[in-house]
């Protein structure tokens, strides 16, 4: 099985995550690719496998820079993803308390609009708890992995 690591980061926190969740999935029965989010258009969507969206939240709970051209690809072309399934460890912090991890809110809410079907519960991490993000992923990402080992026997 394929599992694809989109990241969407400003200051690479998310992009360390997707790093740690790589070497703890990546078993050879499971192959896992991590891609920055930078220069990929919605066609991402046409590779075989599991989606994996790890990204963090800026600005007025927007996505980071670097998923913006995704994001806005994904809804101006509106590609039928009913075939996609997906999971979302987002990262923010709660002190932005009205836009608390909207990020991977934002992509999760595309994603099922556009007909995918996510995996397990959106991870939101809180920068403000001093839990270290990467150790949270670690643990979380396994949990995800069970879930969609099961979610793929089920077809
Ligand atoms: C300028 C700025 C704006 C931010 N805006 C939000 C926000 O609206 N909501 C949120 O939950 N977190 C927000 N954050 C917190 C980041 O998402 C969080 O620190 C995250 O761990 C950064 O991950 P990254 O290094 O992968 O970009 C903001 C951080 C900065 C520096």
């Amino acid at each position: 099985m394929n599992i694809h690591i989109l990241v969407g980061t400003m200051t690479g926190t998310a992009q360390l995550c997707a790093q740690e969740m790589e070497l703890a999935l990546d078993d050879g029965e499971t192959v896992v690719s991590t891609l920055l989010m930078d220069q990929l258009d919605a066609t991402v969507f046409q590779r075989e496998g599991v989606f994996l969206i790890c990204t963090s939240t800026y600005g007025q709970g927007d996505v980071p820079d670097n998923a913006r051209a995704l994001y806005e690809d994904l809804k101006a072309k509106r590609p039928d993803l009913s075939h996609v399934r997906y999971g979302v460890f987002g990262l923010g912090d709660r002190t932005y308390a009205e836009t608390f991890n909207f990020g991977g809110k934002r992509f999760d809410e595309l994603l099922a609009e556009l007909g995918a079907r996510r995996i397990g519960e959106r991870h939101m991490h809180d920068a403000s708890s001093g839990v270290l993000p990467e150790e949270t992923a670690l643990e979380w990402c396994q949990e995800w992995l069970a879930k969609v080992k099961d979610s793929v026997a089920a077809g």
